[in-house]
């Protein structure tokens, strides 16, 4: 068996893992020894493990990452898991049975798949961590993905901007209340490492005005643990919303704005404050909300005055990424990373190529969203793809 293509954690394996890993790679196919270069791209295969289709965001990018590799030619085993993780290593288990030629994963649980991750790595699949990093594991090549510190950086910006502390310039405004303003904060999946970066970068941002009393969190759940949402639900966020409100703000204490980091999640959180009568509109009391992801039911809201913010992340470049990634990998060589230094996993610190990401505001949707022609007039209206 030949061994054209050796990764660089291949070459640091032990001889004894090695042989190993050679034996149980005897008769199998191209993919024993890692992507064959000289292949013409309708023989390769990537598999593309995805979480859940139950986030718009997820629909695009495993729309956008199969549509870019079948234009290069390759064929795509695109697979969902409704947020199960034996769902999903079940069908990463089955795309290295299968001799898949790369591997791209977005997963659920980024800790869960250390054995699929070993099983690919035995059988020269390399393996490209989508979005949300693979850890505690020395098999994962490459990682795409944007400035998580920075989501969270700026959803906390926007909040504050949305209470009166940060201008327009997202500076300390010269007419900032004193306060004491009222926030509640919550987080996404903890077994989701973006959650924490998020969660960092937002906490890192408000924390001078926790400090100095601008800010308050009357439930005193400031510990991501107590703020997580388990899968990133938008039930669990509503109904926690709805225990916040019921528990803190029952005797007419003012609740001003919530920190939330995914979109669905805040929708929940919005339907909670709205049948708990805090109003329809911010114009009408409703306090601030943030968001991520620019899903369009979210944008409509921003468009209405509902919802506050959220984070615009082009995942058609993300896709891209991943797309090039695969092609350098099939093609024998390496992907460029941007970042060599953030991502450590717990065991490597994995390349990373690192997209940047826009706050999106009432003011500024249709000059990020519409003109670019990312969402239609129409879709925004609707809040409707
Ligand atoms: C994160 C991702 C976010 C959001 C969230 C929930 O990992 O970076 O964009 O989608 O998962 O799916």
């Amino acid at each position: 068996m030949s061994v054209r293509h050796i990764r660089t954690k291949a070459v640091l394996a032990t001889s004894a893992a090695m042989a190993l890993a050679l034996t149980a790679c005897e008769g199998e196919g191209a993919g024993a020894s890692g992507p064959d270069p000289e292949a013409d791209p309708e023989d390769l295969t990537v598999g593309v493990a995805m979480p859940t289709q139950t986030y718009e965001r997820w629909l695009n990018d495993g729309a956008a990452v199969e549509e870019g590799l079948e234009e290069q030619g390759y064929n795509v085993d695109l697979q969902y898991a409704d947020d199960d993780i034996p769902t999903q290593s079940q069908q990463i288990d089955q795309m290295i049975t299968q001799e898949v030629d790369v591997l791209i994963i977005a997963s659920i649980d980024g800790s869960a798949l250390t054995s699929q991750l070993d099983a690919a790595a035995d059988a020269g699949i390399p393996v490209i961590a989508y979005d949300r990093l693979l850890t505690n594991s020395e098999n994962v090549d490459f990682y795409v993905t944007f400035d998580n510190y920075e989501v969270g950086v700026n959803q906390a910006s926007a909040l504050l901007y949305g209470l009166g502390i940060f201008d327009e310039n997202f500076e300390e405004a010269d007419d900032a209340p004193e306060g004491p303003l009222n926030i509640e904060l919550f987080a996404g999946s903890l077994d989701d490492n973006n959650a924490h970066l998020f969660w960092e970068g937002a906490i890192d941002t408000l924390q001078p005005y926790l400090d100095d009393g601008t800010l308050e969190v009357p439930s005193g759940q400031t510990d991501i643990n107590q703020a997580a949402t388990q899968r990133w639900e938008q039930e669990t966020a509503q109904e926690r919303m709805e225990n916040l409100l019921t528990t803190h703000y029952s005797g007419g204490e003012e609740l001003h704005g919530v920190l939330a980091p995914a979109d669905p999640l805040s929708r929940g959180i919005i339907n909670a404050l709205r049948n708990d009568g805090w109003g329809d509109t911010i114009e009408d009391g409703l306090p601030v909300v943030t968001g991520q992801d620019a899903e369009i039911a979210s944008i409509s809201l921003i468009a209405e005055g509902v919802q506050h913010s959220t984070i615009f992340k082009d995942t058609r470049l993300l896709a891209e990424q991943a797309v090039d990634a695969a092609e350098a990998y099939l093609s024998g060589s390496e992907p460029e990373p941007n970042d060599t230094e953030t991502y450590d996993n717990g065991e490597i610190v994995v390349p990373s190529y690192l997209l940047e990401v826009e706050m999106v505001l009432q003011d500024n949707y249709e000059e990020i969203l519409v003109d670019s022609g990312y969402y239609t007039e129409e879709q925004v209206e609707t809040g409707q793809l």
